[in-house]
């Protein structure tokens, strides 16, 4: 019988034996006991151990992917990815993909590992070209090309036509790999719609507690498994036992606490927008939210998404504003990351790897759960107590 994936985020990866406990144990151990003469796939933890075991198969029945594996990182999981790439391949990503990534791949390119070309993602017409084009140039190189898709993008929540974009670059015979995360597997599947690969960083939206580091990747190719699976443990790239028993403490409340995030973020995206069009704020300049009949790709998101997500920028208008809405909150947390229970706001240009063409006043709000009035109230109050900061 198929179960709703929010019936299956709370029971898959448990054990179902008679007396097992209800929650799989956490195996603290770097080494197990050998004996020549029985044969045990399990020699030292680096290799993956039992723990892994619940949460891989869960976030590979969300995604509907054969195989999970989880990473010590969002960023370890990337890695692992891109890594399969032979020397001179050709990379497309998103000109806002995660900061973070793009300073990966563009060290990666200085050592003339790889080529990286830089797209729009949300204009799907420029992106098939660049497509064709970085295809044909692979192979008259006789390299492999990936495209690489985040979708919303972090930060500036643009929405790509994820099925087209990956049946092209199936039919090009390009790789393909998804970042997730702000989607979470609840939301999307790209698997479904041809990808090679989904990566999530866990540390977000799936663990849900701003408490745990991890990544994990999902696929169905069973070569591309092994092969990650076989970089995770040359590279040591695992999580610890706790961090996985945490990660898989908090995705079992998964479903209720995007509904609840998602709920309140369309209520603030949509009042904090009256208040641009009202002119109230002289520090408000703009609301961008995938929900938003105003956002660029709203349509695109509405029929591709299962919900509008839990993420909302609001452009302040300069650094000054932006910081000063920061030194007045109370409510809402300054901090870097997103996905967590609690509601947090930060300005993404105070990281210098965040490219120009995100706005300096812009702050990225991850919204939390908490009661929205509470949060509306903090956030208006932030506004009011800059309104004399120039912009
Ligand atoms: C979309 C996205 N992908 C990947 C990462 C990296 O994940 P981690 O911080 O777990 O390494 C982040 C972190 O912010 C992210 O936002």
């Amino acid at each position: 019988m198929e179960h709703n994936k929010r019936t299956r985020v709370v029971a898959a990866g448990r054990p179902h034996e008679p007396n097992s406990p209800v929650n799989p144990p956490v195996n603290f151990t770097s080494t197990y006991v050998y004996r020549p003469s029985v044969d045990y796939p399990q020699v030292y933890a680096r290799e993956g151990i039992p723990s892994f075991t619940p949460l891989e198969e869960l976030l590979a029945e969300l995604e509907g992917g054969r195989h999970g594996l989880v990473f010590s990182s969002g960023l370890s999981a990337i890695s692992a990815v891109v890594q399969q790439l032979p020397l001179g391949a050709h990379l497309i990503i998103p000109r806002h993909a995660y900061m973070g990534y793009y300073s990966m791949v563009q060290q990666m390119a200085a050592k003339g590992l790889l080529t990286v070309h830089r797209a729009d993602i949300a204009e799907t017409d420029e992106v098939l070209a660049q497509l064709r084009d970085v295809a044909q140039v692979a192979s008259a190189e006789q390299t492999e090309a990936l495209l690489w898709i985040e979708s919303p993008t972090n930060p500036m929540l643009e929405v790509a036509d994820v099925p087209a974009l990956l049946a092209e670059a199936n039919r090009l015979g390009v790789r393909t790999a998804v970042d997730n995360t702000f989607a979470t597997p609840l939301r999307q599947n790209p698997l479904a719609w041809g990808a090679d690969v989904v990566v999530h960083s866990v540390t977000k939206f799936l663990s849900g507690h701003s408490d745990v580091i991890m990544g994990a990747a999902i696929t169905s190719d069973e070569q591309l498994f092994t092969a990650l699976h076989a970089h995770r443990n040359l590279h040591g790239t695992i999580p610890g036992p706790m961090e996985v028993f945490l990660a898989l403490r908090g995705v079992r409340t998964l479903a209720v606490r995007l509904d609840a995030a998602e709920r309140n973020a369309g209520v603030l995206a949509a009042r904090l927008h009256q208040r641009v069009d009202d002119d109230v704020d002289p520090t408000l300049v703009s609301v961008t939210y995938p929900g938003l009949p105003t956002h660029p790709q709203h349509e695109r998101a509405a029929e591709q998404l299962g919900g509008f997500g839990a993420i909302i920028t609001v452009d302040t208008g300069s650094l000054e504003a932006a910081d000063a809405v920061l030194e007045n909150l109370r409510v809402w947390t300054p901090a870097t990351s997103l996905g967590g229970v609690e509601s947090l706001v930060e300005r993404r240009r105070r990281h210098p790897g965040e490219p120009d063409s995100v706005p300096e006043g812009m702050l990225r709000l991850s919204v939390g759960i908490e009661d929205v009035e509470d949060l509306y109230r903090d956030f208006t109050q932030a506004l009011d107590a800059t309104a004399t900061v120039t912009r």
